[in-house]
């Protein structure tokens, strides 16, 4: 009897040539081709059915209920189209030794860019100034009316979370002349702090910065008292799961250390910010402004307290979009794109490359279960 056809289900399109990397496998691609995810009973009717791998996104929830009916069946890989995977519940894909992939590295870019121009876009107020234009309220040029913004070069940035992202967007402060406070709750990577340093100087040398920068591990408490903008790079972390998890890091403790005249930018995870404290600083002008990207509850629901009018002018909001840039999210190529490094880790597990050792296949994240 000849092996039976691999079968894929993918909760949503992540782009059709990458997909027909599978296909033309002769595997059977089945997608949820839908704006919205599917229902959770759906995605267990699918595994229950026989699918060797579930593609997933960071709106579906992979529980231990799903992973115990993939054992139950033939699911061998799930793989999730996105650095990020606190959707999937890792005891339980551990518990029942099923590999989970995910696509670092390619989004790198793309996010930190984003978390640059949206620290732009709030300082500078880009939003409040292309409305004014829009709505016909541009009368005049004045000096100081209707309002200022605040200048990014040459101020001081403080980056939480020291993973790939969060060194991409230090790597791209440094082309602002901006001083760099790094803290990264797990730990630190002082060789890179030594290449930024080098960069510095050169720059100052060169004549291409005015004055020297500088960049230094500091505490949390240090890096929010002394910065102009606050980035965050950190994944979730609830508690129980990590020694210093990261559920509402930002609360309203820590807003309060910020300066008055800084900014909070979040492209990590919306459950790092209290949502209702951060609101509260905003209206009390304990902080300048925000701009968020992920929120505690997405889409953003409609009472939210971030959606304010009062706030318009000093809170950007924008809809989980840091990585959703052509190339970064369609390519098939598993270099260059979150759909190719997504299928690859498919790819990897169902055809059982690395000589089938799912520790040596670089996408598979939970290494610890085999
Ligand atoms: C997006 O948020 C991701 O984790 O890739």
């Amino acid at each position: 009897m000849g092996e039976q056809r691999r079968r894929v289900f993918a909760t949503t399109d992540i782009g059709r040539e990458a997909l027909d990397r599978l296909r033309e496998r002769g595997w059977e691609v089945d997608v949820y081709d839908h704006l919205t995810p599917p229902p959770r009973k759906l995605i267990l009717e699918k595994v229950r059915s026989g699918i060797d791998a579930l593609i997933t996104t960071l709106r579906d929830g992979i529980d231990d209920e799903i992973f115990a009916a993939g054992a139950a069946a033939r699911l061998k890989v799930v793989a999730q189209d996105a650095v990020g995977f606190d959707n999937i519940d890792r005891d339980a894909a551990n518990r029942h030794r099923i590999p989970f992939t995910n696509t670092p590295e390619v989004l790198t870019d793309a996010t930190a860019e984003y978390a640059f121009f949206m620290l732009g876009a709030v300082a500078r107020k880009l939003y409040p100034a292309e409305v004014q234009v829009r709505e016909e309220k541009w009368s005049t040029w004045h000096p100081y009316l209707p309002w200022l913004g605040d200048e990014v070069s040459g101020r001081t940035l403080a980056v939480i979370g020291m993973g790939r992202i969060g060194k991409s967007v230090i790597n791209k402060a440094v082309g602002f002349d901006m001083d760099v406070l790094c803290h990264d709750p797990t730990y630190e990577e002082h060789s890179f702090i030594e290449a930024i340093r080098w960069l510095m100087e050169v720059r100052h040398r060169e004549r291409l910065c005015p004055r020297p920068q500088t960049i230094e591990y500091v505490s949390l408490a240090d890096a929010l008292r002394r910065a102009d903008f606050v980035s965050l790079h950190v994944p979730l972390t609830l508690p129980g799961t990590a020694e210093e998890p990261t559920l509402h890091l930002m609360n309203e403790e820590r807003l309060r250390m910020m300066k008055r005249s800084a900014y909070l930018v979040n492209t990590s995870r919306g459950p790092v910010v209290d949502e209702e404290a951060l609101a509260r600083a905003l209206h009390r002008d304990e902080i300048a402004g925000a701009a968020l990207d992920v929120f505690e509850t997405e889409p953003l629901p409609s009472d939210s307290p971030l959606r304010d009018e009062k706030l318009c002018g000093k809170l950007r909001l924008f809809p989980h979009a840091a990585s959703a840039a052509r190339a970064t999210r369609l390519s098939p190529d598993p270099n260059v794109g979150m759909a190719g490094r997504c299928v690859q880790g498919v790819i990897d597990v169902l055809e059982g490359r690395y000589g089938g050792d799912r520790r040596q296949m670089p996408f598979v994240v939970n290494k610890e279960a085999f």
